[in-house]
């Protein structure tokens, strides 16, 4: 950290003198650091305005994933998707996130079944009876970025599949329960993981959550298999997104070689998510997108 002068005006840019406004904070987080924890550096922890923005961001990702759950059905195409995302985003003024970000081709992930993430929508794959689908939509609005995905059952679904998405979803519940700031992102996996063992699930480890705002992906790298008292700590500000991927067989994964995004399931069974950003506050979170 850099060092301030106790009357130096403070690196959060309140305009406040340091000693009256994140000295005592700073403080804090270099007694966890001491004690050999993983502490945020301050350029991931964000301002209100910041937080603000997010928020303002979230609300067209929100929006996007609700025009497509009000169309999602059986015999349309992934690629038909797709163009609803880019349609309705920069209707609303945003950016899809994922269209070119490292090559990715297209606004949206569409992950079928064993498809565990990152999905390339494609005109050719029509969405049948029974599939269950993650719909993962990042927006840029105003140089914020929001992510969040949801789950949708493809007409009737077999009830295995259906209990799949539902504990995911509660996966994800009992993370934002856990999110709470002075204690460690590990506090809050150990609970993710411990509803998804119970279910008879196991969680993808390779892939996780991350920090978000002013970029795609930010530090810190969120898993949901780390124990209780490890990873970074959580302090008011940060923001991340909570994003466990659930397999309802083995946790191994592989990664398309022809395309190098779709993930897959190794032993080929379905696999759920559920994703939602969230911010650090003074006694717990707030949810920015669901
Ligand atoms: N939305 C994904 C996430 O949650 C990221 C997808 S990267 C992309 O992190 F390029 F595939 F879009
Ligand atoms: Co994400």
């Amino acid at each position: 950290m850099e060092k301030l002068g106790r009357n130096d005006s403070c690196w959060c840019g309140s305009g406040k003198k340091y000693k009256k406004c994140h000295e005592a904070f700073d403080d804090k987080i270099l007694q966890f650091a001491r004690q050999g924890h993983m502490v945020p550096s301050h350029d991931i922890i964000k301002t209100r305005e910041q937080i603000e923005g997010i928020r303002e961001s979230g609300k067209i990702n929100i929006a996007v994933l609700d025009y497509v759950a009000e169309r999602i059905k059986p015999g349309i195409s992934t690629e038909e998707i797709d163009q609803m995302v880019y349609t309705k985003t920069t209707e609303l003024g945003g950016i899809p996130a994922p269209l070119n970000y490292c090559g990715f081709p297209k606004s949206v992930c569409t992950s079928i079944d064993e498809v565990v993430c990152h999905g390339i929508p494609n005109e050719h794959r029509i969405l049948k009876e029974g599939e269950i689908v993650n719909i993962d939509v990042s927006t840029i609005y105003k140089g914020y970025y929001s992510d969040s995905s949801r789950m949708f059952c493809i007409g009737e679904v077999s009830e295995e599949k259906k209990k799949l998405v539902q504990v995911t979803k509660e996966c994800v519940e009992i993370g934002i329960k856990n999110v709470k700031p002075w204690t460690f992102l590990g506090d809050m996996s150990e609970e993710v993981h411990k509803h998804a063992k119970e279910n008879g699930y196991t969680i993808v480890r390779e892939i996780g959550g991350h920090g978000v705002g002013l970029e795609f992906h930010e530090d810190p790298f969120v898993s949901y298999v780390a124990p209780k008292g490890t990873e970074m700590l959580m302090v008011p500000g940060m923001v991340f997104t909570i994003e466990p991927m659930v397999n309802m067989g083995e946790a191994g994964v592989y990664t398309d070689e022809e395309d190098g995004w779709t993930v897959y399931t190794q032993d080929g069974l379905p696999s759920a998510q559920w994703e939602v950003t969230v911010a650090v506050t003074e006694d717990g979170c707030e949810v920015l997108v669901y």
